[in-house]
């Protein structure tokens, strides 16, 4: 009889208290070895061997090739042992030699499988391309690392397998484990565990301690220094591994019972479905976890299925495992031989039927042994005991159904969800069955197959996570985020000026890629921005406004044999629907290219255009922030008015109905590639539109210079902005046929736009988007009542950049005081307004000032105003706001 050690550190030793256990043979009850048995000492020692180990790196910090290399040397060693586990492994466990025999091809195939995987397949670190937070840029990504120790708990029924299936993902993950065989079948992990050492595998990494759970299992799953427990076995024990490890919050995944259905429809092939519902359920004595002992039948083909069953069960050929001849073995143990028999009794007592079986067995020249034959419950009703509760022995519940959506309610009537099968010859049905059972594996016309790269695991109790594949080896790892900011300046840092002073940042990344056009007679440029766009079919989208001023004509000329269409059903401040439409005429017309001929209505709508007919789907999929990570639909804007900037934003304003506001798409890729400034598109332009969209434009420029976000190239734009606003508002309002001011006007916008896409705006636009949904005020006229109110509220934030702004609006600040000059700023936008007739106040464009206070509340949660150089926390401070433009 041999002796059996434990392994620990690297070293084959005693039991600190010397003491040993017998291991019997099932098929002969005789003892076959004895083992040491571990005790707490025991266990303290191997986790102490295996954090060691984990700690020092000398395993966990190899890169996963160099551990592949190992692994394949391990799998060498098993190689070299395969015969020896394959017969020990059958006379320790009572698998018959048929199936114990595989067992060392399994682990070889398992060890070299999965470490290639982990080597070359893996998604060790991954880039995180677009964060999804756009207050903190910089570079984001993920790791995968080591969980630490992991304490793998393994049941008797396929010894060998798990506890390749435990040691291999675990170190090939790079983590140490402590393995514990159960107690009847300790013998095939602690000869994989010399092979282990042979192959080089450092001390500590792998350690094997044998003996019976109690004890043992509650110092596994509670010591501090385990990281992770993989535990294969009833759902029972799982429960309390689960709570255990729950005291020092481990990782665990849990492989548990099951007691799943293998359903045979009307038009499965008979033999193939007898044969596969006798392997389902008698294959190793039944003392499988996925076994589909509940077979369920359709009632077309049950009497003659049962009788064919019945047959073919009595045709197994019962016997000692070591014979070639046997089907099956004997139950592992004499306990679970008992257990086999009261459940037996039980299905007798509920009234079901037994059919064949149900009975032990006595091998021909050998004494003892626990041997049982295949036995079938007929009549049974799922509510019995014997089709809830797992037996793990060879006995199976014939079930009868009528239709394929009770079978699936039937095999969903159970607290388990680990297996089950269909058998069918319409693939197709037999999917739509597989789909409906929620469980971790369905296997059609076929059962009990498993391989490596296929993850296994349970649904409801039958468990937690997953065993093999790429999600198995996962769960060997935990994630870890890192984030590298992309400006490391502490006042560049959005989130750290919610905590601090600093308001002003001086860093800063600037990307406007749309090129420019302007000038009288620009838009002849269109033809050969069509050709260097690689583009030959362009829709042009606008509004009737814009139509019927004969604009998008004027477009359709210079397209020549370019232009596939114009789409001229825009609404003002366009909503997601008439983006889809749009979109849709688009795809109609195979438009490779989209030209927007009008306001910022216009312009924006055809962002969305262009994202939703890149990206698939309708406009309301693609309302988000910065996530397009390639470029969109080519995109030609033409503005009509000078006033959104539009042509050169990152934004795109769309109305959503159900969210019942505007929202964005916001990214750097929706910016227009080409912009057409031809001042023969504004001329048309009514004064009131003229002077309203022109404060949005000066709106944009001031407050990107008073943002929290405002840089030198923005400011050095919104001052142009502000001078040409300054400028020619007055001459354009007087005569809207002067086309150098027009011009001048429109590049006032662009300049503005172009500030604030990289700057960011302010409070006014908070107020003025709070007025314009609550009240459908024009978003120009509402920016330019607030906008003085606001300079005047940040004076004393941006004292220094209103100062400039009072210049560019033509004020001589000479021997004013900087803060007098800001205020002066005020005063000149407010004389400006008055010069061009322009709306003072929100009463004079349909405000009520009984909303006042709800618009108030709404302004402060804008986004815009996060951008505010004085920080805005206030309400009543807006309320007042609010009135003083009233
Ligand atoms: N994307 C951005 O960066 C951005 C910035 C600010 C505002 N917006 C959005 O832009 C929209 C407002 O755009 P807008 O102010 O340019 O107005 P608009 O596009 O809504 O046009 C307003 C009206 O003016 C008419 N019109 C436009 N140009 C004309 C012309 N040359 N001759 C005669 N009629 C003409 C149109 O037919 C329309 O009826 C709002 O929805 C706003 O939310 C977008």
């Amino acid at each position: 009889m041999e002796n059996y050690k434990l392994f620990i550190n690297g070293e084959f030793v005693d039991a600190a208290d010397k003491k040993t256990f017998e291991s019997i043979d099932p098929g002969t009850e005789q003892p076959i070895a004895t083992i040491a048995q571990a005790g707490k000492a025991d266990a303290e020692a191997a986790i102490a061997a295996a954090r060691k180990a984990f700690d020092s790196g000398v395993w966990s910090n190899l890169t996963p090739v160099a551990r592949m290399a190992k692994m394949q040397d391990f799998a060498d060693q098993i190689a070299q042992q395969g015969l020896r586990l394959a017969a020990t492994e059958c006379m320790d466990s009572g698998q018959i030699m048929g199936l114990a025999k595989f067992g060392p091809l399994l682990g070889i195939g398992l060890l070299r499988n999965l470490s290639l995987a982990a080597a070359t397949k893996f998604p060790w670190e991954e880039e995180i391309p677009i964060s999804g937070n756009v207050f903190a840029p910089g570079r984001d990504f993920i790791r995968r690392e080591p969980i630490g120790v992991c304490v793998g708990i393994i049941p008797w029924n396929f010894p060998m397998s798990m506890a390749f299936w435990k040691i291999a993902p675990a170190l090939i993950m790079g983590n140490t484990i402590v393995l514990k065989p159960a107690s009847y079948t300790s013998l095939s992990a602690l000869i994989i565990a010399e092979a282990a050492k042979a192959a080089g595998i450092p001390d500590g990494v792998v350690n094997v301690i044998a003996g019976p759970g109690g004890e043992l299992g509650k110092t596994l799953c509670t010591h501090p220094a385990v990281d992770k427990i993989a535990f294969t076995g009833s759902t029972e024990v799982g429960r309390e591994i689960m709570r255990m490890a729950s005291e020092t919050v481990k990782k665990v995944t849990l492989e548990l019972g099951g007691k799943s259905a293998n359903i045979i429809l009307d038009d499965a092939d008979m033999d193939l479905a007898v044969e596969g519902a006798c392997f389902g359920t008698f294959f190793h004595q039944g003392q499988i976890c996925e076994s589909g002992t509940r077979v369920l039948v359709s009632a077309k083909i049950y009497d003659k299925f049962l009788d064919k069953m019945k047959k073919r069960a009595e045709a197994l050929r019962i016997g000692y495992q070591m014979d070639p001849n046997s089907h099956m073995g004997p139950l592992v143990s004499k306990q679970q031989l008992a257990t086999v028999e009261r459940y037996v009794k039980i299905g007798k007592d509920e009234g079901a039927e037994l059919i064949t079986g149900g009975k032990r067995v006595e091998v021909q020249g050998i004494k003892g042994g626990y041997y049982y034959a295949p036995t079938i419950f007929a009549k049974v009703n799922n509510k019995m005991r014997i089709a809830q509760e797992e037996i793990f022995g060879p006995v199976v519940c014939v079930i009868k159904f009528a239709s394929d959506e009770e079978a699936i309610a039937i095999a969903n009537d159970s607290i388990y969800g680990l297996g089950g099968g269909v058998f069918s010859s319409n693939i197709a049905r037999a999917e739509r069955v597989a789909r409906g059972v929620r469980t971790g594996t369905m296997w059609i016309n076929n059962y009990h197959i498993f391989a490596d790269f296929c993850p296994f695991g349970g649904y409801k109790q039958s468990g937690v996570g997953r065993e093999l594949g790429l999600p198995g080896l996962h769960e060997y790892t935990q994630v870890k985020r890192i984030h590298v900011a992309a400006i490391a300046d502490h006042k560049a840092n959005m989130t750290f000026q919610l905590m601090s002073d600093y308001k002003k940042v001086d860093g800063f990344s600037y990307n406007c890629p749309t090129n420019v056009v302007a000038g009288h007679g620009a838009l002849s440029a269109i033809y050969k921005a069509m050709a260097d766009l690689k583009c030959r079919r362009a829709l042009i989208l606008t509004d009737p406004g814009v139509r019927k001023a004969g604009l998008a004509d004027l477009v359709k000329d210079a397209l020549v044999d370019f232009c596939v269409g114009i789409y001229d059903k825009i609404p003002a401040d366009p909503d997601l629907a008439s983006v889809d439409a749009a979109t849709e005429a688009a795809r109609k017309l195979a438009a490779d290219c989209i030209v927007s001929v009008g306001g910022g209505s216009v312009i924006d709508a055809a962002k969305g255009v262009c994202v939703t007919l890149k990206n698939g789907g309708k406009a309301n999929d693609h309302l988000n922030l910065l996530v397009l990570t390639e470029p969109q639909t080519p995109h030609i804007s033409i503005p009509t008015t000078a006033g959104t900037g539009s042509e050169v934003t990152n934004a795109a304003v769309l109305t959503s109905t159900g969210a019942g506001r505007k929202l964005f798409i916001v990214d750097t890729r929706i910016m227009p590639n080409v912009a057409i400034l031809d001042p023969r598109f504004t001329i048309t332009m009514p004064k009131g539109l003229t002077v309203a969209t022109a404060m949005d434009a000066l709106t944009h420029a001031i407050e990107a210079m008073t943002s929290t976000m405002a840089n030198k190239i923005c400011d050095g734009q919104a001052l142009q902005a502000i001078r040409l606003i300054n400028e020619n508002l007055p001459l354009v309002t007087a005569d809207g046929k002067n086309e150098k001011a027009r011009l001048n006007m429109q590049i006032a916008a662009t300049l503005a736009g172009w500030a604030f896409t990289i700057a960011q705006v302010g409070l006014a636009h908070g107020m003025a988007h709070t007025v314009g949904i609550l009240h459908h005020v024009p978003h120009g006229a509402a920016c330019g009542i607030v906008l003085p109110k606001v300079m005047r509220y940040n004076v004393d934030h941006a004292a220094d950049k209103l100062a400039l702004v009072a210049q560019a609006l033509g004020v001589d600040i000479a021997g004013m005081k900087e803060r007098e000059a800001a205020l002066a700023a005020a005063d000149a936008v407010e004389a400006l307004m008055k010069k061009v007739g322009h709306p003072m106040r929100l009463r004079e464009v349909g405000v009520q000032e009984e909303n006042l206070p709800i618009c108030a509340f709404h302004a402060i949660a804008d986004t815009a105003v996060l951008f505010n150089g004085r920080p805005v926390n206030n309400p009543n401070e807006v309320l007042e706001l609010y009135k003083q433009a009233y």
